[in-house]
């Protein structure tokens, strides 16, 4: 519908927005710190916290798709009874598990392949640039998402839209300045000796070409499943678990690859959670938590507008780098978050000509 669903009489599609915003501020400094915090001996693998991240999505999405389903099924039954839902309950699952496997499963399996490619060159990225450098560059997403939005869903953008994002290029820009000429850039991080021991290995060439690639796929593959996901009737969440079930295998392959054929006395699952530590487990929670919320963004709202979610999130970065960090604020931020936060208002303002015949544009 217009309004669409609604959380405490707050519209699910801002709800999302903001919930992403702060999602991905917190996962680029949660992500970075459970790198750096540890010299690189005692790193974790991120082919397994990608790994562990669909897994756990995939799951979650199962959950839900069956509890719809089972609300659906109750809807046409009439007797209500604790017997009576769990002698249901397989029926749900077959109908689900139909569902998931039907012949159009494999349109997944495209940003499947792209989302575990980003999420991979993520893990690089962020190991290799500070947070706030790697936060702004990152948004270049939104112009990969404007530019595969306008060419594979054939959206045309009004001239106020494209002046909006050009705005909010602008506004990165100048964040970005202040990041890259701040006297002390490495204040990304607690300092300690590990800390520091990691900065000389940070490879800021190798962090920005992995951004460059990450910004390709994700406009590429958030675009594929809009398109996916709009045009059908498929559930959402049955799309989710379509998309992690053939994201296993391109997760699993650097993993099977680099597994040596003789495992430690602890096995494959204790050579694969090595190091697994607290962050690395707060990264993978709040990875799974951003898919999720994703996932009903695209739905309720649209890739062009989660770009601008996620933008506002650099604002979020900076003030928890101010608290965490000590970072300093600079005339420049402000003045670069403000332009994004102009351009997100921009964007969102109402077309004017759609609903207006032409050459008789309303009055405001
Ligand atoms: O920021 P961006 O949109 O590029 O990141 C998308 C993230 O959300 C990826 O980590 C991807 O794995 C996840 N995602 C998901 N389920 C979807 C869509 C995206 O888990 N349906």
């Amino acid at each position: 519908g217009s309004s669409g669903p609604t959380i405490c009489g707050l519209p699910l599609k801002y709800v999302s927005l903001i919930t992403l915003a702060v999602q991905n501020a917190a996962l680029a400094i949660v992500m970075h710190y459970s790198r750096i915090s540890t010299p690189p001996a005692l790193a974790y693998s991120p082919a397994s916290a990608v790994l562990l991240n669909e897994i756990l999505k995939g799951s979650i999405s199962f959950v839900i798709a069956l509890m719809n389903k089972h609300e659906a099924s109750k809807m046409t039954r009439q007797n209500s009874g604790v017997w009576d839902t769990v002698r249901s309950l397989p029926i749900s699952f077959w109908d689900l598990w139909g569902e998931i496997f039907s012949p159009d499963c494999w349109k997944l399996s495209i940003p499947a392949i792209l989302y575990v490619v980003q999420n991979s060159l993520q893990f690089v990225a962020v190991s290799n640039l500070p947070v706030a450098t790697f936060q702004v560059t990152y948004q270049m997403k939104i112009l990969t998402t404007a530019a595969f939005s306008v060419a594979l869903l054939r959206r045309t953008l009004s001239p106020m839209k494209w002046l909006s994002l050009l705005f909010l290029a602008f506004g990165v820009g100048i964040v970005q300045i202040q990041s890259s000429t701040s006297s002390s850039p490495i204040k990304d991080g607690p300092v300690g000796s590990a800390h520091d021991f990691h900065m000389h290995i940070m490879n800021p060439f190798k962090g920005f070409c992995a951004v460059t690639v990450a910004c390709l796929t994700s406009g590429l593959a958030g675009v594929y499943f809009e398109m996916v996901l709009k045009g059908s009737k498929a559930d959402l969440w049955v799309r989710n678990v379509q998309l992690s079930l053939f994201s296993l295998i391109p997760a699993l392959m650097p993993i099977i690859y680099a597994t040596p054929s003789n495992y430690s006395q602890g096995g494959i699952l204790a050579d694969l959670f090595r190091n697994f530590g607290l962050w690395a487990w707060a990264t993978v929670g709040i990875q799974v938590f951003g898919g999720l919320v994703t996932a009903v963004v695209i739905k309720y709202s649209d890739n062009i507008l989660k770009g601008f979610a996620t933008s506002l999130s650099i604002i979020f970065s900076f003030l928890a780098s101010v608290v965490l960090f000590e970072f300093t604020i600079t005339p420049s931020f402000i003045i670069g978050a403000s332009v994004v936060l102009v351009a997100t208002w921009m964007y969102n303002q109402p077309p004017a000509q759609e609903s207006a015949l032409p050459g008789s544009l309303p009055g405001s």
